[in-house]
């Protein structure tokens, strides 16, 4: 049987009739069993079957980081433990960076501990995604001295700041490109972007960085890494690719 367990809440893929869920609730000390049956539209809302117990909120550590969610309302965004600390460790110091995919903090709350970057702006469309990820810096301390990490409820595709940040992380998958622009116009000359896209196989190597040195347009693309983080479907993958823009 595959699972995953979420804080103390047990996910299982496939529900077998015969299993014994008190069993799997002792076995894996979890308050609560259950399945996502899908997940719905951009703002990644889970439907979820309650298989035993009743609260679906909880709080899960990943790489010394907390994250509070409640499981009805959010999803966790699985596969990718690696990556949120891989781009913590790159942040330098004093950087500043836009997350412009934020969710519950995904990418923001380990850059915001792991990391001694000035200033992360975090954006995020999906009001329950907003409200956790608010929670979440208050619970890992990140803005103790000052707003280290603002959290901003909007569309990315209208971002607006006052400064252009070093660093871009644009983690969704689904129809990323579209975002490319304004991500773009966001970023330093000299600044890297981390773009995430799901792609079949054979064009891993030429799609998403033709998609970015297109909306780049005069400015000088440098590709530093193309890297497969999961397979995402039958001969279709989910990679990002690390670049610096000029
Ligand atoms: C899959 S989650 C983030 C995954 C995470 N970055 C990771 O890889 O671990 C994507 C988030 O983007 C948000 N989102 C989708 N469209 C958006 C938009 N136009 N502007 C801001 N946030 C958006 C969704 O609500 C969702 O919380």
């Amino acid at each position: 049987m595959k699972w995953k367990k979420i804080g103390d809440i047990l996910i299982l893929d496939k529900f077998d009739e015969n299993s014994d869920l008190d069993k799997l609730l002792k076995e894996h000390r979890v308050k609560t069993i259950i399945q996502i049956e899908n997940i719905q539209g951009t703002r990644r809302k889970p439907n979820i079957k309650i298989l035993k117990g009743s609260e679906t909120d909880t709080i899960h550590k990943e790489n010394t980081c907390l994250f509070k969610l409640d499981l009805s309302k959010v999803m966790w965004s699985k596969g990718n433990t690696h990556e949120r600390l891989r781009i913590a460790k790159e942040v330098l110091d004093n950087e500043i960076v836009l997350d412009m995919f934020a969710g519950i903090g995904y990418f923001s709350i380990p850059i915001g501990v792991h990391s001694k970057a000035q200033k992360i702006y975090s954006v995020e469309i999906n009001p329950d995604s907003f409200y956790f990820l608010n929670e979440n810096i208050k619970i890992n301390k990140i803005n103790k001295d000052y707003e280290r990490i603002e959290a901003i409820l909007g569309d990315s595709k209208n971002i607006n700041l006052d400064e252009k940040v070093d660093r871009l992380i644009m983690g969704y998958v689904k129809t990323t490109h579209y975002y490319l622009e304004s991500g773009i116009n966001s970023l330093k000359k000299g600044g890297i972007i981390h773009y995430h896209e799901t792609v079949p196989d054979k064009l891993i190597e030429s799609r998403p960085l033709s998609r970015i040195k297109k909306i780049a347009n005069s400015r000088e693309v440098e590709l530093i890494n193309i890297r497969k983080i999961k397979k995402y479907s039958p001969g279709v993958s989910h990679i990002v690719v690390d670049a610096r823009i000029y």
